[in-house]
């Protein structure tokens, strides 16, 4: 028998994919309370008064914006407050920006602004809230990655996904490689350029690198990361190509599936996918466990396949082995 969730916190949750999980966590779990991280607490606060009719008080608003230390370490106070003893159980880093594609030139401002959020802000948040998530009988962290991570990550020179995929590779490490990946992209000549939305691409494999190093670190937790895939929320407001995006209830069912069903049960370092096309029913959604790393076409697959409930996930140790051999 499980341990029973009783407490969640969302990044981004109040729009989009992140909105979605909130409901989807108060739904799962009628022991629940919810917060619901927002950069703007008055249009957070109006959320949760909305939702009090439905769940009363297991939503509260928790203003955070993850690239202000201030903002993290006063919401660590307002969810300790909340909580009185009782720990954290479940983390869900999902905010995140996307300022490139669509047309936009290449600036290193933005690629700079799209690491603060989506790599820095996200270690920083979860570093603060690691000793509350620690005492959980479930302590659980669950990022909003993409299948652009692994993409990106497949992309990259031998030496640098060898870099990224070492299995003594920690926080530091990591983030000195990607600080180098990102300052190297002030060269014009950068063959990395020639990869689509690079600076997402290296901040959401940063994403799943540091997944990879903490599921390493803190083996009694389910720590792992899931992409909802291409899905219709601000974030894919001035697409204009030919791909038609899924409902952002669609893409969040990932969460779902990890936090509530087998799928996602006792494991931990794995990369999950919500892979259904855009109109599937919700009720019809599956989520599959997908590679950290997609290579490019010819190389050999390097994680095993998917959807087998009871196998086992791909052990961090076995990339750097699995990598030699391609
Ligand atoms: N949509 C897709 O196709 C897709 C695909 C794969 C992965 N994802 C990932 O899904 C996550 C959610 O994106 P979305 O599609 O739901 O986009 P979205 O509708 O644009 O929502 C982004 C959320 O992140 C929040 N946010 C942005 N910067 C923040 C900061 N500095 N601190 C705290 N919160 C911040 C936003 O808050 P504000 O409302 O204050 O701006 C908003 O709540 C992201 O991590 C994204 O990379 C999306």
């Amino acid at each position: 028998m499980l341990p029973a969730m009783r407490s969640a916190l969302v990044s981004g949750g109040n729009r989009g994919i992140g909105l979605e999980v909130v409901k989807l966590i108060l739904e799962g779990s009628r022991e629940c309370r919810v917060f619901l991280g927002c950069r703007d607490l008055a249009s957070g606060q109006a959320l949760a008064q909305k939702f009090s009719a439905t769940y009363g008080s297991r939503v509260e608003a928790v203003q955070l914006d993850v690239t202000r230390q201030e903002s993290i370490d006063a919401c660590g106070v307002a969810c300790a407050k909340a909580l009185g003893d009782a720990p954290l159980d479940v983390l869900v880093n999902n905010a995140g920006i996307l300022l490139e594609g669509d047309g936009k030139p290449f600036s290193m401002e933005a690629a700079r602004d799209t690491m603060r959020v989506n790599f820095e802000g996200l270690v920083a948040l979860t570093q603060h809230f690691m000793p509350m998530l620690i005492r959980s009988p479930c302590g659980i962290i669950l990022s909003t990655s993409s299948g652009v991570g692994a993409r990106t990550l497949g992309l990259l020179s031998e030496a640098d996904r060898f870099a990224l995929t070492d299995a003594s590779l920690d926080v530091r490490r990591l983030s000195g490689v990607l600080s180098r990946l990102v300052d190297d992209l002030h060269r014009p000549d950068n063959p990395y350029h020639a990869i689509p939305t690079v600076a997402y691409g290296l901040s959401k494999l940063g994403v799943n690198c540091y997944t990879q190093v903490l599921a390493r670190q803190y083996t009694m937790m389910c720590i792992n990361a899931c992409s909802p895939g291409f899905c219709n929320t601000g974030m894919c407001a001035d697409y204009t190509g030919t791909r038609t995006p899924k409902s952002p209830i669609l893409g969040a069912s990932v969460f779902r599936q990890v936090l509530f069903t087998e799928l996602g049960f006792g494991r931990t370092g794995v990369f999950f996918k919500e892979n259904s096309k855009a109109g599937t029913p919700v009720d019809e959604a599956v989520s599959v466990v997908d590679p950290w790393i997609a290579l490019p076409q010819g190389e050999p697959s390097m994680t095993p396949p998917a959807v087998k409930l009871t196998a086992a996930p791909m052990s961090a140790a076995a990339i750097p082995t699995a990598l030699a051999m391609a």
